[in-house]
């Protein structure tokens, strides 16, 4: 095992990569960094001066010049459906990508004092973040599965949704995600795949340790 692991965690909305990573976070020791809330922080800052609407490049520039990725906000509104679709179309924009580049790769060499190393999840860390990561996690599952996941966790917060609704949000996330021009989603070639569609938490955890494990043999 390196001195500094660093591990990039890729996947669809909500295939529970996020979840992996925490996992892996808490049973490695290693700082983690939930790059999809850089995106959904800048989205926050142009909703909330009402310049959502026909997003600028600069407006969006500006907005990332004013997060720091160590203390993002975690507040309800963050995860809302809406701050999501306008997190997919600021993170289309490629000045908004080459902004949050040395935020993201400065956390994964540097990572707060204490920790063995970092783990990044996202959409492009095994890809363009952290090419040479020393392991790669590709997430997905079945869109219906997903959105299920996704509805009940969104009712459990109180909020109201449908499950439509939900199936239908995420698989444009995923449309725009993987179909952007820059940094599109997709598994890197030496990616390790993880269907958490058929996983239970503990066992798609379980699963990516086995592989770290193993590569030490
Ligand atoms: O993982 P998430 O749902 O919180 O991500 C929010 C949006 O940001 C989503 O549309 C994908 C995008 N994103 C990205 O393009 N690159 C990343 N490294 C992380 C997220």
């Amino acid at each position: 095992m390196p001195d500094s692991l660093r591990i990039a965690v890729d996947g669809t909305a909500a295939s529970g990569k996020g979840t992996l990573a925490k996992g892996l976070a808490q049973a490695l020791n290693l700082a983690y960094l939930d790059t999809g809330a850089l995106y959904r922080s800048v989205a926050l800052g142009l909703i909330r001066q009402n310049l959502h609407q026909n997003i600028r490049a600069e407006d969006a520039v500006a907005a990332v010049r004013a997060i720091s990725p160590l203390n993002l906000p975690d507040d309800a509104e963050l995860r809302s459906e809406k701050t999501s679709a306008i997190a997919a179309e600021v993170a289309r924009i490629p000045e908004v990508r080459q902004a949050l580049i040395p935020h993201q790769q400065r956390f994964a060499k540097h990572p707060p004092k204490g920790y063995h190393g970092a783990i990044l999840d996202g959409r492009d860390i095994g890809t363009i973040i952290l090419p040479d990561a020393d392991f790669k996690f590709y997430c997905d599952a079945e869109s219906a599965i997903r959105a299920k996941r996704r509805y009940n966790e969104l009712l459990s917060k109180g909020e109201t949704a449908t499950h439509t609704d939900i199936l239908t949000a995420i698989e444009a996330r995923d449309q725009h995600d993987k179909t952007r021009k820059v940094a599109p989603l997709r598994a890197a070639e030496d990616a390790h795949h993880i269907n958490t569609g058929t996983l239970s938490i503990d066992d798609m955890i379980a699963k990516a340790m086995q592989i770290i494990a193993s590569a030490n043999e």
